[in-house]
This record gives structure tokens, sequence and C-alpha cells, in this order.
């Protein structure tokens, strides 16, 4: 959902070209967020002023236009401080073009240049209040009005600083964002902030840091203007200046390089020391130093934001030697579900440990009811395991779709447990509705694959998931990790419940093969090409099942229509006869998943009505079902495990059957159109 990424060498030696290259690294690391169009600023060989490269398209258009006409020359001399900004979008307001492709100017004379992820809510007054004092706008975004709000701020208050100006800037402005300021009066220092968008900065040194924090400073409580009520009055506009308060020294290093990165996918190969942003921090670095800057000090803030050392590793984020990070992802999974459970299942001793809930395990004992939300994918998850939550936990569960939640204003109260499940931890559908849990009282459990993010913090307490990074926009790996996470959160509620012994064991032991029974059915990846070589030229694909394999039927489906634009359908094999059977005719694809589960003969009769309406379904059954196999046209055999378990076997033909759909049919696998990975707008 737009990346943003910007760098800044201090008394480092760096050609503008190399700046260059290391922005387009960035950019690639980040274009899983978007790639409608992507864009630079850095300083011109002269230093007097910024230049500007956008296109519309990948990261890849951008780079072959930066090699064309900035390579070479001027551009290969080094310069010991320099800051360049950068920005991959998925666009929101207004179409993907270069207009509209960030860097946004404040003015031709490129003065102030932002990038900005997010949403700028009150963008139409700002833009009234600016077009009033003569600003002229060329783009259609929300964004463009932050970069000239800044100038104005500079305009009438050439006392303040860079900080300052954009800190002002950010008391006017609603809504979503992450922005990078650079401006061609302050060179050499760049002006970061975020409010419900991530933003982290990365920190690379020669030596070791002294310090594992970065206090921060505080200044005054600003009133926040309102641009019309001064428009009105007329008056010159008088903004309180903020002072610093702090006693602290803020990071002061000789030699050092600063990244601002929407996620630590960008900076990892540079640098694992990271500080995440809070919202509202401004961090801006004058001089190599590096500041945090909060206007407002409340009784619980903390004194300093810490350092963290990133754990990941730079061929986490690399394709290898596979075709798409989808692919890659899709094979990773014997091994991410192993590493969702490492360290917390014991297999020798059945016992579990989820480290990050254990003390709230009794308070969750006495809740009123478990509510799992989440979006997408992450949703399917919260589908796929309800059935097993219930059973183990005895109480109710209730799965919601975030946005559908906070449609409705679901009555929240102070004793429900309410799950957020995401990979990013930074979807905004997801992230509100934690909010709006947590304001009524409820507590709040974070399911996350992304350490740092805004879910992972905001939550009282979660579990990991630890698939690694995902990169493919559309979910394999974290799916089946949530999937497992979810499943071992259900074995600890039940650990002392002497009647559900059997089945805990039962579960375990189906975990502990779970990553070999993985692999084989990663062995029929040749097969479900076959199959994807008949059914990527058709128009639809209804998937259906039922009982604790509907959530791989909307899990397929979703991943079909994503990544293949082909329309797809998962539908609850019960409910064929009160409409769905209308669509099936002998040329209506359709997968249906039969497994010897206690809804096999419900499943079974499905089957039969949609044979005798000459269907010729393509079955997912269990390895030697030959009763099964006789009703299908094609069939995919998968290993027999627990129940409850199926759905993590089951979704994987499905994923590679998407894949190789996608591939078929041209389509670009990791940047489905009109897609983005971690949707942080509404
Ligand atoms: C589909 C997909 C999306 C995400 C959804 C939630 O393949 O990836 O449906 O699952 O946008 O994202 P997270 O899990 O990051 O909250």
């Amino acid at each position: 959902m737009c990346g943003i990424f910007a760098y800044l060498n201090y008394l480092t030696p760096k050609s503008r070209q190399e700046v260059l290259d290391l922005l387009v690294t960035g950019l690639k690391r980040l274009e899983y967020r978007g790639y409608d169009s992507t864009g630079v600023a850095i300083d011109s060989p002269d230093n007097k002023n910024i230049v500007m490269v956008k296109r519309t398209g990948k990261v890849k258009v951008l780079e072959e236009a930066i090699q064309e006409h900035f390579s070479g020359g001027e551009y290969s001399k080094p310069v010991l401080t320099h800051v360049g900004i950068a920005h991959t979008r998925w666009a929101t307001h207004g179409v993907p073009c270069e207009r509209n492709s960030h860097p946004h100017r404040s003015d031709d004379g490129n003065g102030f240049v932002v990038v900005h992820n997010g949403i700028i809510t009150n963008y139409n007054d700002v833009k009234t209040f600016l077009a009033k004092r003569g600003y002229e706008f060329e783009s259609d975004t929300d964004t463009e009005v932050f970069a000239k709000l800044v100038h104005h701020l500079w305009k009438t208050h050439p006392t303040y600083s860079f900080r300052e100006l954009v800190e002002q800037a950010i008391l006017q402005v609603e809504g979503a964002f992450a922005i990078a300021v650079k401006s061609k009066y302050f060179p050499g220092e760049c002006v970061a902030s975020r409010r419900s968008s991530p933003l982290l900065v990365g920190i690379k040194t020669k030596t070791r840091l002294a310090t594992d924090h970065i206090p921060i400073l505080y200044g005054k409580d600003e009133k926040k203007l309102s641009p019309d009520q001064d428009a009105d009055s007329g008056k010159p506009q008088v903004l309180p200046r903020s002072e610093s308060t702090s006693e602290f020294m803020p990071l002061e290093e000789k030699e050092v390089e600063y990244f601002f990165a929407s996620d630590a996918s960008a900076v990892i190969e540079h640098t694992n020391r990271v500080i995440y942003l809070e919202d509202d921090d401004v961090a801006a670095v004058r001089d190599g130093t590096l500041s945090i800057h909060r206007l407002k000090k409340s009784l619980d803030d903390p004194h300093a934001r810490e350092i963290t050392t990133l754990k990941m590793e730079i061929q986490q984020i690399m394709k290898g030697n596979y075709d798409y990070f989808m692919q890659k992802e899709i094979f990773e999974q014997p091994d991410s579900v192993v590493n969702t459970m490492r360290g917390r299942v014991r297999f020798d001793g059945n016992a579990i440990v989820l480290g990050g809930i254990k003390d709230y395990i009794p308070e969750i004992k006495r809740c009123r009811r478990l509510m799992l939300i989440g979006c997408g994918t992450s949703y399917h998850s919260a589908v796929a395991t309800r059935q097993l939550l219930e059973e183990l936990t005895e109480l109710p569960v209730m799965v919601e779709l975030a946005s559908d939640f906070l449609d409705r204003n679901t009555p929240i109260f102070r004793d429900d447990v309410c799950f957020f499940i995401s990979q990013s931890g930074e979807t905004a559908d997801t992230l509100m509705a934690l909010r709006y849990c947590k304001q009524r009282g409820a507590l709040i459990v974070g399911i996350t694959n992304t350490v740092g993010s805004s879910i992972c913090r905001e939550s009282h307490c979660g579990v990991h998931i630890n698939a690694g990074p995902e990169i493919g926009v559309a979910s394999t790996k974290a799916y089946t990790s949530q999937f497992i996470s979810l499943v071992m959160f259900a074995l600890v509620m039940s650990e002392d419940r002497l009647s559900l012994q059997q089945r805990r064991l039962e579960i375990l032991q189906a975990l502990s093969n779970l990553a070999d029974q993985i692999r084989a059915v990663l062995q029929l990846d040749s097969k479900v090409q076959e199959l994807a070589k008949d059914l990527y030229q058709h128009k639809s694909l209804l998937i259906m099942g039922r009982g604790y394999n509907f959530a791989t039927c909307l899990e397929g489906a979703l991943k079909v229509k994503e990544l293949t634009y082909m329309h797809s359908e998962g539908i609850m094999a019960g409910e064929l006869k009160h409409g769905p059977l209308a669509l099936v005719d002998d040329s209506m694809p359709v997968l249906m998943i039969v497994l010897r589960d206690p809804v096999y003969v419900k499943c079974m009769n499905a089957l039969q009505q949609v044979t005798s309406r000459k269907g010729c379904p393509i079955i997912i059954c269990e390895e030697g079902d030959e009763e099964t196999k006789a009703f299908s046209s094609r069939h995919l055999e998968i290993p027999r495990t627990v129940d409850c378990l199926q759905g993590i076997l089951t979704v994987i033909p499905m994923q590679l059957l998407s894949y190789h759909i996608a591939v078929l049919r041209g389509c670009d696998v990791d940047c489905p159109r009109n897609l983005a990975k971690s949707v942080t707008v509404e």
C-alpha cells in the first residue's frame, strides 16, 4: 500500500549514482506494497536544486530511466552528505500516471519534496486553504497538499527549523500517513513522521552503536489551527513554537547512514539496527544527528525509542532459484510451519507453551467469547480454525471481517477476548477494529507475522507466527502459519481438560507429521500444472466443500481471483441446493474437496448433485480413496491427517493451482493488478 524509502549519508562518501542505486534497490524490496508508479528525488549535481525522476509502472521502468539519464559524469562524483527519497505507489487518489506519482513538490522550484504512504483525509480543506494563498496544484493526489503546506509554513515562519515545519504541518492534517520530506532549503537534512502507516529508521555506522535507544525530545503542546478559521479572520497565522525539554542527547555519530522505510525488508541488506517509529513521532536528521521529537508528553509515554536488532536474514527476502516470490513461499511451507511451532510445541511431553500469551491464559479462560477478526486470507484462517476452537475451548467463537465488524458497530464487552490476525500487522481495517475493541476494554491478542508492526505493538499479548517475510502479494505461507498458531492456542486452552486429552494427542501427533505431509502435497506440483492447463482458458471456477474444508474453498477462490483474474467462488457444499447449483452444467469447471471426515457423506451428496447436472468435478480426496475418485473427471490425492488440520493440506493444491493458472494466463504472479500487500488504507 505504497512504499516509502529515504536514504541519508553523513560524512560517508557516496556518489549520486550510488544513492540512486540504493533508492532503487529499496523500492524493489517495497514493490509488493504497490506498483502503479514510482519516483525518486535527489540533489542536482550543483546542489542548488532537487532533481526528480518519476515513471508510471514498476521500479524496473524507473531504473531504466535513471540509467539512461543519470549515470556517469557529475553523478559518479562522491559527496559526503546527501539525502534521497523514493516511493512506489498504489494509487488511492488520482489515477496512476507520472503527474500523480511521488515525490510531490511544494512549488516549481522544488523547495520541498514529499513521499507519502496513507491518505490525508482532510486534504480538500487544506487544499482550499492553500489555494486561497495562491498555491496551484498539479496532481490529483492528497499528498501534494502536504508539500505545499510545509512550503507555506516555511514562508510564514522563516525562523522555524525543518523539523518544526514538518511538525506544524502534521498538526494540520488528518488521516493516515508515513512521510519523508526533503528540502533544498535544508540540504543534508531529512524529516520523517508517521500516523497509522508504518515507518522505521535504519541506522548504519562503521563502529558498534554506543547506545540501544534514542531519547525522545518532547515539546510544548501545540494548538491545531483551523485553516479556514485563519482564512476567514484574515489574521496572520501564528503557530506556537515547540521547545525541546529533554535532558537527553539524541543519537550523534561521526560517520553514519540513515534509512527511512515502510518496512524492514528494505533496510536489512544495509543494517539490522532499526527504530520503529510510533504515531506522531517526528524523526529528523541534521548534521548527522538523529532526533525523535513529539509535541505532547502524556504520563505513560516512554523516554526513549529502542534500537531493535532485526532477526531477518537477507536470503529470506530474495527469490533464490524460484521464478516468483509466491512460488518460493508456497514451497517454503514445510519449513515455515515448523518455524511456527519451534520452541512452542514439545512433541515428547505433549506440551505447548505460547510465551506471548501464557500469562493471559487464565483471563482468556474466564472470557465471555472469543472474537477472531481479520481481512482476506487472514480472515480465512479464522474460518478454518473456528470449529476446533469451539470444540477445545467450549467458548462461543465469532469470526469477523474487520471492515464489516466496524460497519456494524458490533457490541464488544470488557470480558471479550479479541484476536486480530494479520500477516503485515498493518492492515488499516484490522488495526481500527483492534482500537475499537481496546477502547471497549476487551483483551487484545495479536496474531501477526511482522515483529514491530502496529498490531503487534498495540496488542496486550500475542503470537508471532514466525513464517518469515512474505513478499508475494498473495498470501500463502502466512495462512498456514496463522492456521497453526490458532490450533496451538486451542491446544493450550484445553491443556487441563481430561475429556479432551485423547483429541489433543491426536492433533499433536498430526502436527508432528505435518511438514512431511506438506512436502508430499508439494510433489503434486506437476499434476496441478497439468490441471491448470485444462482450466486456464475458462472464465470461472467453482470450489466446493464444507466443514473443516470450507475455508480452503474461500481461500482457494480468493487466490484464483486475485492472481488469475478469473471468476471464482468458494461455495459451502451445504448451500449448493439453495442456489449455486444453478451454475452447474457440463461446461462449468467445478473443484470439490471430499475427505473422509465427519462431513464425508454430506459432501458425497453434493458431489452427486453436481454429477447429476452433468458437472464433471475435479476432486481433492484422500490417498487411496478409490470410491470417491470414481466420481471425478480428474483428482488430486492428498495424505490423510486429523480432520482439523486437513485444511492445511487441501489449501496447498489450491495455492499451486492459482499460481500455475496465473502463469499460463500471463499474469504477474507477485504483483496482481490493482492490488498491493499491507493495505494501510480503509
Ligand atoms: C490475499 C491477501 C489478502 C490479505 C489481506 C489482509 O492473498 O493477501 O487478502 O490477507 O489484505 O492482510 P494482512 O494479513 O496483512 O492483514
